[in-house]
């Protein structure tokens, strides 16, 4: 089982309504590790780089303008699977298409202000890490309780 650390962000819609403490209590009642977490503006520059996958769609400008309209709450979290854990913790892209259970299905209504984003692969993970935290802002550090969330085929 690989290790994998991913990137998250509370979106301003999140950060705006009050639920930075409920969409992160959801991944660290997952048993998700958090390694980074800081409140931060993005700007246009930094919404470009990464969203330059969409940049050629037609919800490009609309979204590069909610993404900067308020601040977000990134993270990094660390877990067995985490991209994938985290994905699934989130739900589909769309709030009306994503099922009860999930941040996105109990929390939101809207297709494009959906509250979170994850990383939605390895190489797109280790491109926003960069892209949002220094090395220095990342923390290894034991977890008392990790005896009761990781067993020995997790971590290896
Ligand atoms: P994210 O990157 O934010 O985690 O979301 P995602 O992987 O689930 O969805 P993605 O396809 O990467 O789209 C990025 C964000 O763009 C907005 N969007 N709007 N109106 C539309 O058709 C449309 N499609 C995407 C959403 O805010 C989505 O999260
Ligand atoms: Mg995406």
């Amino acid at each position: 089982m690989a290790i994998e650390r991913t990137l998250i962000l509370a979106k301003p819609d999140a950060v705006q309504r009050g639920l930075v403490g409920e969409i992160i209590k959801r991944f660290e009642a997952r048993g998700l590790k958090i390694i980074g977490l800081k409140l931060m503006q993005i700007t246009k520059e930094l919404a470009a780089r990464h969203y330059a996958a969409h940049t050629q769609k037609p919800f490009y400008p609309g979204l590069v303008s909610f993404m900067t309209s308020g601040p977000v709450a990134a993270m990094v979290l660390e877990g067995p699977k985490a991209i994938d854990a985290c994905r699934k913790v989130m739900g589909k892209t769309f709030c009306t298409d994503a099922e009860p259970g999930t941040i996105r299905g109990d929390l939101g209504v809207s297709r494009g202000m959906n509250l979170v984003h994850g990383s939605d692969g390895p190489e797109a993970a280790k491109k926003e890490i960069e892209l949002f935290f220094k090395p220095e802002e990342l923390l290894e550090y034991k977890r008392a309780g990790d005896a009761w969330v990781l067993n020995d085929e997790d971590r290896a």
